[in-house]
């Protein structure tokens, strides 16, 4: 190059080789260069199975989905609409980390640093402790970026987000396909050679996600999405891809005028709601913990050929599969009414398990009547109107007890399964048995 990129001025460029002597190995730059050590192929049996090389963030939320903490030289992508508290959750969890005494740099090539502070000043009321621990850089150039990553000698650090973050030696733009990529794969290369934890941060957008995180996602170790309604308090982070752990659990969070704060797992059925036509309650698998959730339909009256049929939290192809049971199996005339159908508290419920709630509180509301409070349901309907077994349902039973349920109306096939509750479990065959419940 015959002109700097940075001052404009030519000529002035120097060569020099590194070294790499008085960096710490992993750190060392050219990380693009093969300088791992070689590796030969060994038996299975030969390889030591080490433990992985934690950092629990302290949001346990977070470390439940994380599957206890950061991981030690792993690269971790964190997707979620604009808005909804990514650089939040994330900038907690690095004031936590390094309250705990350990060394986080969070580059944020977004917003200044002033703004960052500020949202600092919000979200974490404890002054003093740990400040010291904790970088800031407001950077958008990768190249300074990791410089200033190789200076700092992170644990952890965030880069918030890749969609602004470019390398200069490229044509295109910030954001770009070509751009994602490089800069993706050397923040990767960086965790695996330094044993740095990276986390990375990216937009996913409505339409598409060619330039979204969708692209990264093979690259990374973790893939954390970070869901939840806009217009919600409640947030939920859930892993879709996780090296060092399961992907079924889900971070339940909140976020309140002083950042996000986890939520108590009790916080989706509203007390007082129950007792109501189209209202019911049902215990829902979130990986190793069950959630009650609050289902609500309403029917009401539409045009005979084209009635509504809309959900949210809920998905829309088995609310008409379940409307069609309902017409067939259980007498109900729903051809000519809309019929609406969601989750309360912004969760999604994704299996079918839920069914027979949403078939009794679609009944409920269609005839005006209601179950006895403190009843939940579950199970799965099929297409003839059986109800059919569930997975883990003394699981769901205890857990509905235990948060104030006084019954809980099952699959009759899986009496068994719970007899030791049999006082307060009501086995149904079939949708009639169960629309026979509403009083
Ligand atoms: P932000 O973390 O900036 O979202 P993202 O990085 O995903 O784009 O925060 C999103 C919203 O959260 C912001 O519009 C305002 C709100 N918010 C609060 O309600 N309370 C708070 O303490 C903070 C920091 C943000
Ligand atoms: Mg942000």
């Amino acid at each position: 190059m015959g002109k700097c990129p940075e001052c404009g001025a030519w000529d002035a460029l120097e060569q020099f080789s590194h070294e790499g002597t008085e960096a710490e190995p992993g750190w060392a730059a050219g990380a693009d260069g093969d300088s791992s050590p070689r590796e030969v192929a060994r038996p299975l049996v030969e390889i030591e199975a080490s433990a992985v090389d934690r950092l629990p963030t302290g949001l346990s939320e977070l470390d439940r989905c994380l599957g206890g903490g950061m991981v030690a030289g792993s690269a971790t992508l964190v997707g979620g609409d604009p808005g909804i508290g990514k650089s939040t959750l994330l900038l907690q969890a690095m004031a936590r980390l390094a309250q705990s005494g350990t060394r986080v740099l969070y580059a944020t090539s977004e917003e200044s640093a002033q703004q960052v502070r500020m949202r600092a000043e919000r979200v974490l009321p404890e002054h003093g402790a740990g400040r010291e621990n904790l970088f800031l850089l407001a950077e958008s150039s990768l190249a300074r970026i990791l410089e200033q990553a190789r200076k700092v000698k992170p644990a952890a650090m965030v880069i918030d987000s890749i969609q602004m973050v470019w390398r200069h030696d490229l044509d295109s733009a910030p954001g770009s396909v070509a751009q994602l990529r490089r800069c993706a794969l050397e923040l990767v290369q960086l965790a695996k050679s330094s044993g740095c934890a990276v986390t990375i941060i990216g937009h996913v957008t409505k339409e598409g996600d060619l330039a979204g995180p969708k692209l990264l996602e093979h690259m990374v170790d973790v893939v954390l999405n970070f869901e939840g309604d806009r217009h919600h308090a409640h947030r939920i982070v859930r892993a879709v891809k996780n090296r060092f752990g399961s992907t079924h659990e889900i971070g339940l969070f909140e976020m309140t005028g002083a950042g996000l704060a986890e939520v108590d797992e009790g916080a989706f059925v509203a007390p007082g709601s129950q007792g109501r036509p189209g209202l019911v309650v049902f215990p829902t698998l979130a990986g190793s913990r069950c959630i009650l959730a609050e289902v609500q339909a309403l029917t009401a009256t539409g045009f005979l050929g084209s009635a509504k049929r809309r959900s949210s939290g809920i998905d829309s192809a088995r609310l008409t599969m379940l409307v069609a049971v309902l017409e067939k199996h259980a007498g109900l005339r729903l051809a000519d009414q809309d019929v609406y159908a969601a989750v309360a508290g912004g969760l999604r419920i994704i299996e079918p398990a839920a069914d027979l709630a949403v078939c009794v509180a679609v009944a409920g509301s269609m005839l005006g009547r209601s179950l006895a409070p403190g009843v939940a349901l579950v199970g799965e309907v099929g297409l003839a109107g059986e109800i059919r077994a569930v997975p883990a349902l003394p699981q769901r039973v205890a857990e509905a007890l235990r948060r104030g349920c006084n019954s809980v109306v099952i699959p009759a096939t899986q009496a068994s399964a719970v007899k030791d509750r049999a006082s307060c479990t009501i086995g149904v065959a079939n949708l009639d048995a169960a629309i026979a419940l509403l009083g």
